[in-house]
């Protein structure tokens, strides 16, 4: 654990969790615990200060979340984000309105004084704004920080309790000064030090394992070549060294070397007990010819869950299954007032494990958001090119494949997709885009290579930009590289003659083709 933090408090916000992200990359420690959570509970976080999160309710609205009663009387600094503001200013005895219309967007604010919340920030200065309701009065002992024509009140703040108040977003990205201001509340106000970082989480995840499985307990762990599950495998093993068993299943829907290079780290380079399952066969005689999207996914994600319980039941007694279940999961299926409707997700996990198995679970990764158990698996020496490998989903190749499955055209898919790979890494832009891949098309168009004519393969080539993988981007990616591609591709792999490029953007298409 963290020596202090500063924990945020959940009124629901969809950017609450970014506001844990932002302060815990400003290097103090963060968590999101729900607006009503025990004094208790904050205080085991050891915090120097909380912050109070936007929300979409209003302080007047019935059953809207109320201030914590423990919290003014409790001598910790605070900064109200938005929801959190006007509800500081309603429970402190200002007065919060709901104007004519609502302020959406980007808006200038221009500060009042020279204020250590606003240290190295200009006077006027840019902020994205997002509420209905707004403050027409403020409590006593607070004064206005900034203003601007729609926003009286700003930012607001009561030096001598360390309260204080912003109405727009600093969190957010469009918010040009937002980390500056997030970082004058931790350093200036609530006095922290920045001395967490995320290898922490390594530790800290450790003495969990240990604590949750005892002396005795066994874990089995599924490999998906993804890197949480490599991740959550190498924290555990760390912990319980032998008594963590991997089961890594070769569907033979994965990427050109990927299994070789999963059972080559975890056995030979990590001495990681690892059962390695050569499923292709069985994978593919259950796929041969399947063309349907959704047939594909439930064939895989049965034989799957088939395969993993018969070598798990070869493993003994292990109690326990590990999850690569991420902080964000957590936060959406444990938050009090996410907004009714909103599709919460439950906890999903690497590989579909089957929901009813008597085993209890084991999540290295729940405190984590995605870059960090990145940064935990560099801490743990999981090669580079493992921890920022793209995402790959479930069902594999399969999906990338229009059409009907079999073995010749998987084969033809791979060999595309590792020469794409090849050179996006090459020309240094594989982390630029967020997933990119080849996906072979059920289209077959005439060509002419030499002197003959060919009727081959399509190679469609899909590169995307994204922050979260609900939108997305295609990636403008240089024609030079393109050029070379699509080149080597024809000339290399048999079958194909034709290469494009998906210039689509998510919505309206999605990011793989199936
Ligand atoms: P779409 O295609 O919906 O993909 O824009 C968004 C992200 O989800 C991944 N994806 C899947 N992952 N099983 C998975 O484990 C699936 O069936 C599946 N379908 C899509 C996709 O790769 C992208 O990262």
């Amino acid at each position: 654990m963290s020596a202090h933090s500063v924990p945020v408090l959940d009124f629901g916000s969809q950017t609450a969790q970014l506001i844990v992200r932002r302060l815990r990359e400003l290097g103090v420690y963060s968590e999101l615990l729900p607006h009503d959570a025990p004094e208790e509970q904050v205080r085991a976080l050891n915090p120097l200060g909380v912050v109070l999160s936007g929300g979409a309710a209003s302080v007047y609205e019935e059953g809207a979340p109320q201030m914590p009663a423990w919290l003014p009387g409790s001598g910790l600094p605070a900064l109200g984000i938005c929801y959190g503001m006007q509800l500081m200013s309603y429970a402190l005895g200002g007065v919060v309105l709901r104007p004519e219309s609502r302020e959406y967007g980007p808006a200038e604010i221009a500060l009042g004084e020279r204020h250590p919340l606003f240290v190295g920030t200009p006077d006027d200065q840019p902020v994205w704004m997002s509420h209905g309701d707004r403050i027409e009065a403020l409590p006593p002992g607070f004064r206005s920080l900034a203003a601007n024509p729609s926003t009286p009140f700003a930012a607001m703040g009561d030096d001598a309790r360390r309260w204080y108040g912003v109405q727009f977003h600093p969190e957010v990205v469009h918010t040009a000064h937002g980390r500056a201001i997030l970082r004058n509340f931790l350093f200036e106000i609530c006095r922290a030090s920045a001395e967490w970082r995320p290898a922490e989480f390594v530790a800290e995840a450790v003495e969990r394992v240990r604590e949750r499985v005892g002396a005795e307990g066994r874990v089995i762990c599924a490999l998906s070549g993804g890197v949480d599950s490599a991740v959550a495998a190498l924290i555990i093993h760390r912990a319980i060294g032998d008594r963590l068993s991997c089961v890594f299943v070769d569907n033979g829907l994965l990427r050109l070397g990927e299994a070789e290079q999963v059972v080559a780290t975890f056995r030979e380079h990590f001495h990681v007990p690892l059962v390695a399952v050569d499923a292709r066969e069985e994978f593919l005689s259950a796929l041969e010819g399947v063309a349907d999207p959704e047939r594909k996914r439930k064939i895989i994600g049965e034989k799957f869950i088939r395969i993993f319980e018969r070598e798990a039941r070869g493993l003994g007694d292990a109690k326990y299954l590990a999850q690569g279940t991420l902080y964000p999961d957590v936060i959406e299926s444990s938050a009090p007032d996410r907004k009714k409707g909103v599709t919460i997700k439950t906890h999903h996990n690497v590989g579909g494990l089957p929901a009813d198995m008597q085993m209890q679970l084991v999540e290295p990764l729940r405190y984590m958001f995605k870059d960090e158990v990145r940064a935990a698996g560099l801490e743990l020496s999981l090669p580079e090119d493992w921890v920022w490998r793209h995402p790959f989903p479930g069902p594999g190749l399969a999906v990338r494949l229009i059409g009907p499955v079999s073995f010749e055209r998987l084969e033809t898919l791979r060999r595309a997709d590792a020469i794409f790979m090849e050179e996006l890494r090459a020309a240094g832009l594989y982390r630029a885009t967020q997933q990119a891949f080849a996906v072979l098309l059920p289209v077959q168009s005439v060509g002419v290579m030499g002197d003959g004519r060919t009727y081959a393969d399509t190679i469609a080539l899909r590169a995307v930009t994204t922050e979260d993988y609900m939108t997305a981007d295609w990636a403008r990616l240089p024609y030079e590289l393109l050029a070379k591609v699509s080149g080597r591709i024809v000339n290399e792999v048999p079958g194909v003659n034709r290469v494009v490029y998906d210039l689509s953007s998510k919505p309206p298409a999605t990011i793989e083709w199936e």
